[in-house]
């Protein structure tokens, strides 16, 4: 075996391959309006068929390989992850590759029963998506039976069980949940969980965003500061900008993907549940790694398949976002969040 260290496999705007997103589902049983609205995702939707949908064994093998070409940070999405049976099996299969920062975005709504066997299988940590403490706010953005207090429950559990940091991930649509920024901050200042302010973003084709929507994250960070005095942090922080309380009592992040891209710096792929991989958020398609992960043998093959796929990327939508040309994208819950 060549023990050799790999060179990264660069993009054509020299942007190393370390980061994968795995969708392990295209279901949820939410309906934010930003991502998986009910007149677009109702009982008429056509979800994968379970026959098309990546085993775990194939999922592993992806993120091995892709390991092997440079990748050091695996998050596991949705969809709602936890809504995959037996999710914890495969954070076990993930957790047993070296050298990989495991982390889950959920939307807490089933954390507390799964936290602890998450855990006990490997998990790092966990991101959890909350935009608001207001319940009323709340179900009208989820649009579903899940309440607040459940999913603060989740967050509870993931503390208790050590799946830190656990981070926060709030939407801002402005009119609709921006009123409760300071709420949430206040809520978890203190406590070790980090919230996160995201720029709604125009991801999918189907939310309707505008940009009268979005809330610059500059706004977001005046409006906290001027009640919880900030500063920012120095040092690497990736998506997110981030700053400090003043007191020592925790930090705050935002991500500015519309108003401050950051494609310059981007190092992520996607794996849909249906093992396409995509080079953007963005992307109107993907490269289809099935008819490699069928041949048992084909790990070189495999390899080869995401290098190429990579070494061709140009992507950088957010930046171009102003002159880009109207097409149909991916949603969001297909590709990973
Ligand atoms: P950590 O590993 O905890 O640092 O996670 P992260 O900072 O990568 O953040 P996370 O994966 O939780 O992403 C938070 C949000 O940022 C996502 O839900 C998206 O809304 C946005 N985001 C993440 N990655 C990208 C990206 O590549 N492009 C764009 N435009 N937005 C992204
Ligand atoms: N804009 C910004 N973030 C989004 N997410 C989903 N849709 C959008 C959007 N339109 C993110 C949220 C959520 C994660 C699963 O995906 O951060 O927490
Ligand atoms: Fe489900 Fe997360 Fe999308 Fe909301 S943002 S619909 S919780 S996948
Ligand atoms: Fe990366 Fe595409 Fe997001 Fe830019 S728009 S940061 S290239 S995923």
């Amino acid at each position: 075996m060549d023990a050799k260290p790999q060179l990264p496999v660069l993009d054509r705007r020299e942007r190393p391959l370390r980061e994968l997103r795995v969708s392990v589902t295209d279901r949820c049983n939410l309906r934010c309006s930003y991502c998986m609205p009910r007149e677009a995702f109702g009982s008429d939707h056509r979800f994968l068929p379970r026959a098309e949908i990546l085993s775990f064994e194939e999922i592993y093998r992806t993120c091995r390989v892709l390991t092997g070409l440079g990748v050091r940070k695996v998050r596991i999405t949705g969809g709602e992850p936890l809504l995959r049976a037996e999710l914890p099996k495969l954070v076990r299969m993930l957790a047993a590759l070296p050298d990989v920062d495991l982390a889950l975005t959920t939307n807490g709504s089933l954390l507390e029963r799964y936290a602890a066997p998450l855990r006990d299988a490997g998990l790092g940590r966990v991101t959890v998506s909350l935009d608001s403490l207001d319940p009323d706010v709340f179900r009208k953005m989820s649009d579903s039976d899940v309440s607040v207090a459940q999913v603060l429950r989740g967050v509870e559990a993931a503390l208790r069980v050590g799946l830190r940091p656990v981070k926060i991930n709030a939407v801002v649509r402005r009119g609709v949940n921006d009123g409760g920024v300071i709420a949430l901050a206040k809520h978890f200042k203190g406590t070790g969980v980090v919230v996160r302010f995201i720029e709604y973003m125009d991801v999918g084709s189907t939310n309707r965003w505008q940009p009268a929507d979005v809330v610059p994250a500059a706004r977001i960070v005046e409006r906290i500061a001027a009640e919880l005095p900030l500063a920012p942090c120095s040092g690497p922080s990736g998506v997110a900008e981030r700053y400090r309380y003043a007191d020592g009592s925790g930090e705050i992040g935002v991500i500015a993907s519309v108003t401050a891209p950051f494609c310059g710096t981007c190092s992520r792929a996607r794996l849909s549940a249906d093992g396409r991989l995509f080079t953007c958020l963005f992307a109107t398609a993907g490269v289809d790694l099935r008819p490699a992960l069928r041949d048992a043998e084909g790990d070189a093959e495999l390899a080869d398949l995401v290098r190429r796929t990579w070494q061709t990327r140009t992507d950088r939508y957010s930046e171009l976002r102003a002159s880009a040309p109207p097409r149909r994208r991916i949603e969001m819950s297909y590709i990973g969040g």
